[in-house]
């Protein structure tokens, strides 16, 4: 962890002390905590590699493509081939990492609904490891598109695992939706990652997201597990973000990454420019936070594949 991720945890934890037990975010963080098993196991590890991790949550702006982005970003620095997967209309991650999604002939569309060799759609970023398969406006009609395929639900799974063995980590950017598209992602992922934002409303919803999942690993995917909930656009002045991440710690416990996600205005900035921050801003904060996020992701990964 990050000398400055350090600082915010200690300051997070001193603000614990107050008491924060009586407010509604206490009251959607434990609603929240319900949805899972109580006092339940983690799935058993699933360590082949490589990892499909879906960044999910519902929530629009809660960090999701941010995370995508530099997450997949910070493992191809440090020298894992890294895919991201645009499931998004929206198509934020592709024109995060310089993508003009005007210009693209094939698009994960073209390959979920016209059956095209994921290879055709593949494009490479301008960091080294790092490739992207791209969206754009077409993927907005494709939900409705898959909803009489047989096993609508798998049709990525089967797409990403024709080229997942060129890859360590597959990462998977979902709209902010539990629609078709996310459930898809979630069917083929290994893990899901959920980003919370350390805001007023960042816990409404977690309930359902959680549910889904339970869902998905009842009747999809039983390996999928929860690789962690990530703080994001934290402030540690801010007394609603220490609460925040307060009550998320204490639902959640182990399941929160211990790196956390600071605001940072390079974050912000970097897509505009059509890059990762940390192409834009070596040096920031954000860069430093999405590295040490992929430092703790690849332990974690590597602890559970030796476990086997
Ligand atoms: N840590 C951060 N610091 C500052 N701005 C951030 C941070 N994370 C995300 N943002 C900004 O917040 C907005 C929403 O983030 P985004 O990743 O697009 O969310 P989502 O994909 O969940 O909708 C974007 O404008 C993004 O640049
Ligand atoms: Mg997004």
């Amino acid at each position: 962890m990050s000398k400055q991720s350090n600082v915010s945890r200690e300051t997070s934890a001193r603000r614990g002390a107050e008491t924060f037990a009586d407010t509604p975010i206490a009251a959607a963080a434990a609603r929240a905590s319900e949805s899972l098993t109580p006092g339940g196991t983690p799935p058993l590890p699933r360590p082949a590699q490589p990892r499909i991790i879906t960044g999910a949550n519902q929530k629009g702006g809660v960090g999701k493509t941010t995370t995508a982005i530099n997450l997949a970003a910070s493992l191809a620095a440090l020298e894992k081939k890294v895919l991201i997967v645009d499931a998004d209309p929206q198509a934020n991650a592709t024109s995060g990492v310089g993508v003009d999604t005007r210009n693209i002939k094939c698009t994960i569309y073209d390959c979920l609904i016209d059956g095209k060799d994921p290879e055709e759609a593949i494009l490479k970023c301008e960091v080294e490891n790092l490739s992207l398969m791209p969206s754009n406006i077409d993927l907005v009609g494709a939900e409705i598109e898959m909803l009489d395929r047989p096993e609508r639900e798998k049709i990525l799974k089967n797409l990403l695992y024709k080229i997942r063995d060129n890859y360590d980590y597959i990462l998977v950017d979902c709209s902010p939706s539990l629609g078709l598209l996310t459930v898809n992602a979630l069917t083929a992922s290994n893990s899901v990652i959920i980003p919370v934002q350390c805001e007023y409303f960042a816990l409404e919803g977690l309930g359902k997201l959680l549910n889904t999942i339970k869902i998905i690993q009842g009747n999809l995917n039983s390996d999928l597990e929860i690789e962690g909930f990530l703080l994001t656009m934290y402030d540690n002045r801010l007394r609603l973000s220490n609460q925040v991440a307060d009550e998320v710690n204490k639902h959640f416990q182990q399941m929160v990454f211990k790196t956390i996600i600071q605001r940072n205005v390079k974050l912000s900035e970097a897509p505009s420019f059509g890059q990762p921050a940390i192409l834009y801003d070596a040096d920031s904060r954000g860069t430093v936070n999405y590295l040490n996020l992929a430092r703790e992701l690849i332990e974690k990964v590597e602890a559970k594949v030796n476990e086997v």
